[in-house]
């Protein structure tokens, strides 16, 4: 009977549309639509045959980075050649997808090719090999890579507040050992001259509260604002351990960076969780996680200069920090090995609900 058909039919697109047991729930990309907020996560290529990889990655963020595929050994692994395979392949799957992609990372002193670290290259031969290499990988991915990380972890762990010795800095550097962030300048420089319509970021791992290392990044930014260098965002890494994150601490943070007049994102963000020898956390602490995700992103969003967050993948799945940690931590992210949305998951989703209006 024709009744029959149309009110299946009908049924059915209801349904579909979300109206079957309450309304259907926003993914994160929805959800940030209307706040003007950026939500990322890193991304492996190798994994993007894989469709639930591929289907979560387009459904719940509007931008992604390459985890490892844009870094030296990768794009570059001779002297003489690059290699844009894979980069390419997150670049067009974004494109499809209408994602935004940032760049990650022009300078970092790992990650390195053997033919650069034990090539004993003169400070004079460094310097160019560094400038075609940033001239070359931005000038490839010249509007289609609207941020880079353009250099990476460049303040040191143990010496709080001092550069790290690098083959960049001192290792024999580009020239300009003992001129403090020269050669983070001149790296910015060389960027923006090959794209100058890229944001340019300097990217930071333990510096998002207030403390001597961000205290040391907060002088360089300033320094460079005041003199025309061209840099235009801070990331915040926010690899948090130990289910602790001083929520104060990071507001505080932002907003004397984003009075600089510099954007910032958060770039790597990911709550590590002890784990069983299965991998499974503990019950609580999936809340205590939850909370993290829900606060950190908050004060986020009433920043106006925070324009991005992105967690450092988003399954439990393929995470760096099982292999790191020695699978004694783990389910740092907001989907599970399954793909299953985790109570983190709806912490962040609740804060990019109640900001729409911001
Ligand atoms: O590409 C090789 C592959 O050929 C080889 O078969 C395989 C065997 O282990 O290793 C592959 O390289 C791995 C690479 O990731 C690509 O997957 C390296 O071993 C592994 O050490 C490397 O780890 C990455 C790490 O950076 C070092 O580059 C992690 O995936 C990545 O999550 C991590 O990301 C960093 C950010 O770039 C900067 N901030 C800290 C963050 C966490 O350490």
């Amino acid at each position: 009977m024709k009744w029959r058909a149309l009110v299946f039919v009908l049924v059915t697109a209801l349904l579909c549309l979300g109206f079957g047991d309450g309304v259907r729930e926003q993914s994160l990309r929805e959800a940030a639509q209307g706040s003007g907020m950026l939500i990322g996560t890193a991304v492996r290529p190798a994994q993007l045959s894989e469709m639930a990889y591929s289907s979560t990655l387009a459904r719940e963020f509007n931008m992604l980075e390459p985890e490892d595929v844009l870094k030296w050994e990768v794009v570059h692994p001779e002297r003489e050649s690059f290699d844009f395979s894979q980069g390419d392949q997150i670049v067009d799957f974004a494109a499809r997808h209408g994602m935004k992609v940032r760049g990650h990372t022009l300078v970092w002193h790992q990650q390195n090719p053997k033919w650069l670290t034990d090539g004993r290259y003169t400070s004079g031969e460094l310097a160019q090999i560094i400038e075609k290499h940033i001239k070359t990988v931005v000038g490839h991915y010249r509007g289609k890579i609207f941020a880079w990380d353009v250099v990476n972890e460049a303040f040191d762990e143990l010496h709080v507040g001092e550069l790290r010795s690098t083959i960049w800095l001192n290792q024999p550097g580009i020239g300009l050992a003992g001129n403090g962030s020269s050669y983070i300048e001149r790296c910015f420089r060389w960027a923006h001259e090959a794209d100058p319509q890229a944001l340019l970021f300097y990217n930071e791992a333990g510096a998002e509260v207030v403390n001597p290392k961000s205290d040391a990044i907060y002088a360089m930014v300033r320094d460079f604002r005041q003199r025309g260098v061209p840099i235009d965002g801070v990331g915040f890494q926010m690899h948090i351990e130990k289910l602790r994150a001083d929520v104060a601490s990071i507001s505080a943070n932002i907003k004397r960076f984003t009075a600089l007049g510099v954007q910032v994102h958060i770039t790597e963000m990911d709550v590590a969780l002890p784990v069983d020898p299965n991998g499974n956390p503990r019950p609580e602490d999936l809340q205590m996680q939850a909370d993290i995700y829900r606060e950190v992103a908050a004060a986020f969003l009433s920043h106006p200069g925070c324009t991005a967050i992105q967690t450092w993948g988003f399954t439990d799945k393929y995470s760096w920090i099982g292999s790191h940690s020695k699978k004694t931590q783990g389910a740092a992210l907001p989907f599970d090995r399954y793909y299953g949305t985790k109570p983190a998951y709806d912490g962040l989703r609740d804060a990019l609900e109640r900001a729409r209006s911001r």
